[in-house]
């Protein structure tokens, strides 16, 4: 059927439909009420949350009802760094650095060369070695408050991981995972083990700095089934259930699909630049009409236009601008190209500065960030009993 999707925490493949994947992982749409407490913690509702973004949520209200009772969170996302960074990698990153600055707590960003080592038999050590260093760079570059980010990086930091992610082993079934990621007789026993290593910063935020009482997981919906899985053994290790915020898939630049980092042309890489960007937008499926008569005529669908998309997942934000851009070329006032054209150079300028930013963020700076260097595994061990 046209219209399947399939969506793992490694691959997604097809159109997602958002509102089925709420219902299929039992997660819980951001709905009126939740708006109204975001608001009242946020003092406005995040523009992510706004344009539905940011979609849907496993326990936000606990987390937030927690924190105006003087509770904190602290945040944890990661990232696998199987490739080069794209503009929809980036985009949990400009929200999750939204959150932070707003709330100033605790960031822990996990690294997973080993997921991509073991998902990608076929993959160099070396090249994911390479492609870590390059991605956290880009992930520096979004600006994370330097004193209150940590980088994890599960090969350098696995003393930190590993007695955690054996408490959590413990409590998982076979079939449980199985269940939940898919897995068959042909996954390696590495992947089936990994989901602990990926469930250990749900809890570790506690270990560092116990004034935290929550931990709230800002990431694409990809990555649920390792929530759900968490979540469930969290209580019998004496931790509360990590609660989770989730965002939609930047879409492609094609007619239909997620920004695929195996289909170059329909992804934007940070790296881009600026013939590559105008190319890729310029072939862009959009929801114009075939010629500029015929748009001035009948006017386009933002509704199913992926330059629109764009404007609303990133490059536009103003709410006043986006839907005078909607009403615009719905009714055929703005054409194809000069839309288009628009685009190119915001994407171009957001490349441009992301790219300087960068260029500041050398191995010394990268340092500063690391687990190691920020907690003393001997007091944490000696503090806390890890293994539960
Ligand atoms: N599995 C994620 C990926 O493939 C990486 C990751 C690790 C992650 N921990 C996370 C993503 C927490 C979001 C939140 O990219």
């Amino acid at each position: 059927m046209e219209d399947e999707f399939y969506i793992t925490p490694w691959e997604v493949r097809g159109e997602v439909d958002y509102n089925r994947l709420i219902k299929m992982f039992g997660v819980k749409v951001i709905d009126r009420s939740m708006i109204r407490l975001v608001k009242k913690v946020f003092g406005e509702v995040p523009l992510h949350i706004r344009r539905g973004v940011f979609y849907s949520h496993r326990d936000l209200d606990r987390v937030l009802k927690e924190y105006l009772d003087g509770k904190p969170f602290y945040l944890y996302t990661g990232r696998g760094p199987s490739g080069p960074m794209h503009l929809g990698h980036i985009l949990p990153m400009i929200f999750t650095k939204y959150l932070q600055e707003k709330l100033d707590t605790l960031l822990l960003l996990q690294l997973t060369p080993d997921e991509k080592y073991m998902y990608h038999e076929n993959m160099k050590k070396e090249e994911i070695f390479e492609y870590t260093i390059d991605n956290i760079k880009d992930i520096l570059a979004i600006g994370f408050k330097p004193d209150k980010t940590i980088l994890v990086d599960d090969f350098r930091h696995i003393d930190y991981l590993y007695q955690l992610a054996v408490s959590i082993a413990r409590k998982v079934t076979f079939s449980t995972a199985r269940a939940t990621f898919g897995f068959t007789s042909e996954t390696n026993i590495g992947l089936i083990f990994y989901m602990a290593i990926q469930a250990a910063p749900c809890f570790l935020g506690y270990i560092i700095d116990d004034a935290y009482a929550n931990c709230l997981i800002p990431a694409a919906i990809d990555q649920d089934p390792y929530w759900r899985v968490t979540r469930d053994i969290a209580g019998k290790l004496g931790f509360p259930k990590p609660s989770q915020i989730h965002g939609k898939l930047l879409p492609g630049l094609e007619a239909s699909g997620k920004m695929s980092t195996s289909d170059p042309e329909t992804a934007l890489y940070l790296s881009d630049k600026e013939e590559a960007v105008e190319r890729k937008i310029k072939n862009a499926f959009t929801g114009g009409q075939p010629t500029a008569e015929l748009q001035r005529k009948l006017g386009g669908n933002p509704d199913i236009c992926t330059v629109f998309s764009y404007y609303a997942y990133i490059f536009e934000d103003k709410d006043e601008k986006l839907k005078e851009r909607y009403e615009d070329c719905k009714t055929g006032r703005l054409l194809c190209g000069d839309c288009k054209a628009e685009l190119i150079s915001r994407i171009n300028s957001f490349l441009i500065k992301h790219r300087e930013n960068k260029k500041n963020i050398d191995n010394e700076t990268i340092e500063e960030y690391m687990l190691d260097n920020r907690v003393d595994i001997g007091d944490l061990i000696n503090n806390y009993d890890l293994l539960r």
